[in-house]
C-alpha cells in the first residue's frame, strides 16, 4: 500500500518541484510533514530474500550482499497487527483522481494501471527473493484477508508448488504475478537462470487457470515480462501475449527500474519512474530481517530506518532517522544511496540552479 491521501494533496507541490518553481526548501519540508500521514502506512514486506533465480537484470544476482534470512511469523503477524485498511470513501476519491490526472480508467490493463490501481491498496509481500520458497506464505495470506488487507507478491514460475498455490487462492490472495522473459525454454534460462524455465511454468499456471475458473477464486492472475530493450524484446512479448490469449490474466510488459544499473538508459513508460520520488512521506518497506528501510530499492538494507523487532511501526515513522532520512532527500545529501544510485528525481533537485535535468 501507499499513502493515497498523501499522494493527492502532494499532487501539485510535487509537480513545482518538478519544474523547479519553488524556493525555500525548508519551507516544502514543513508542507509536506504537514500532509504526510500520522500512521505508517506500508508498501511492502519482503517475508524472505531467498531465491534459487540467477535473474541477469535483478540487483539481487549481481549486487546483494546482505545475509539471507526469512522472516519469523511472530514478527509478521506483530507488523499485520499494526496495519489498517484505508476507508472505502479514500479509494473512491483515489479512484477518480488516477482517472483524472492520469487518464487510467478501471479495467484497464497496464504498467501503469497496475502500479495506480492495484499496489495502493494491497500488501507487497516479495522484496529480493523469491516469495514461493517461504512456507509460511499461505498463512501470511490469511492473516492479511482476516485483517481486511489484500495481498500480492510477484514470484518466478519455476517455483509453483500447486498445493500451496491453492491454499494461498483459498485464502484470499488477490494478485499473484508470475515473471516470464520468453516462451522460449533456452532464452528465459539464459535471462533468469538454469532453474527458471517457460514450458512447465506454462502448463501449471494453465492448470491454475483452470482451477480458479472451476472454484471460483478470486485471485488475480499476472503475468509481466520486462523490458530490458533486448533486440528480440517486442517479438518475445507478442509471443507471450499469444500464449496466454483467451485466457483470463492480467498480463503486461514492465519498464526496467534502476537503468543506471546498466549506464545504458532507454526510457520508461512507468508513471512511477517519471516522477519525484515521494517516498520518505508515503510509504514503509519492511526487510526480511525486520529492518525498515525506506523503499524496495534497498536490495542491500543500506538506508535503515528502523527495526520491527524492537520498535512499533509508529516509533520508526516518527523517529529521528526518518526524518533526517526526509531532510537529506530536500538537502540532496552527499554519500547516500538515494543521491548517487537512483534514477528517480528527489525533492531537493527543485532547488538546484541550472537548466532541468
Ligand atoms: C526482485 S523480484 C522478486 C520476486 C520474484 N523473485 C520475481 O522474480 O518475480 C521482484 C520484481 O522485480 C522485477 N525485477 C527484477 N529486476 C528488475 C529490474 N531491473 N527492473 C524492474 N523490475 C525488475 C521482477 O520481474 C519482479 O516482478
Amino acid at each position: 500500500m501507499y499513502d493515497v491521501e498523501f499522494y493527492m494533496k502532494s499532487y501539485d507541490l510535487l509537480q513545482d518541484v518538478r519544474a523547479r518553481r519553488l524556493t525555500d526548501p525548508a519551507a516544502t519540508l514543513e508542507t509536506l510533514e504537514g500532509l504526510r500521514s500520522p500512521d505508517p502506512v506500508v508498501y511492502n514486506i519482503e517475508t524472505t530474500n531467498a531465491c534459487n533465480m540467477r535473474c541477469a537484470m535483478c540487483p539481487r544476482t549481481t549486487m546483494m550482499t546482505r545475509k539471507i534470512e526469512t522472516m519469523e511469523p511472530e514478527l509478521f503477524e506483530r507488523i499485520v497487527e499494526q496495519l489498517k485498511p484505508f476507508p472505502a470513501d479514500t479509494w473512491s476519491r483515489w479512484e477518480r483522481f488516477v482517472a483524472e490526472t492520469y487518464g487510467v480508467y478501471d479495467g484497464d490493463m497496464s504498467e501503469n494501471h497496475f502500479f495506480l490501481r492495484i499496489i495502493p491498496r494491497v500488501i507487497q509481500l516479495h522484496g529480493y527473493g523469491d516469495p514461493l520458497l517461504d512456507k509460511n506464505l499461505a498463512q501470511y495470506v490469511k492473516l492479511l484477508s482476516d485483517a481486511g488487507l489484500e495481498s500480492y507478491f510477484s514470484c518466478n514460475p519455476a517455483n509453483i508448488d500447486m498445493e500451496r498455490t491453492i491454499e494461498m487462492f483459498e485464502n484470499g490472495l488477490g494478485h499473484i504475478k508470475y515473471s516470464i522473459e520468453s516462451v522460449d525454454d533456452h532464452r528465459h534460462k539464459e535471462i533468469r537462470g538454469e532453474a527458471s524455465n517457460f514450458s512447465k511454468s506454462y502448463s501449471e499456471i494453465l492448470r491454475l487457470l483452470k482451477l480458479k475458473k472451476e472454484r471460483g477464486y478470486v485471485t488475480k492472475i499476472v503475468i509481466t515480462m520486462l523490458d530490458l530493450n533486448r533486440e528480440t524484446q517486442q517479438e518475445d512479448y507478442r509471443k507471450l501475449r499469444e500464449a496466454f490469449e483467451g485466457c483470463d490474466v492480467y498480463l503486461y510488459l514492465k519498464s526496467e527500474d534502476q537503468q543506471w544499473y546498466r549506464k545504458d538508459f532507454h526510457g520508461t513508460q512507468s508513471v512511477h519512474w517519471s516522477e519525484c520520488c515521494k517516498h520518505p512521506w508515503m510509504s514503509m518497506t519492511i526487510k526480511s530481517n525486520g529492518e525498515a528501510c525506506m523503499c524496495m530499492e534497498d536490495f542491500d538494507n543500506e538506508i535503515v530506518l528502523g527495526d520491527t523487532r524492537t520498535q512499533s511501526l509508529a516509533e520508526i515513522w516518527d523517529g529521528d532517522a526518518y526524518r533526517a532520512f526526509r531532510q537529506d532527500h530536500v538537502d540532496l545529501t552527499r554519500g547516500l544511496k538515494c543521491t548517487e544510485r537512483c534514477d528517480m528525481m528527489m525533492v531537493g533537485e527543485a532547488f538546484l540552479q541550472g537548466p532541468t535535468p
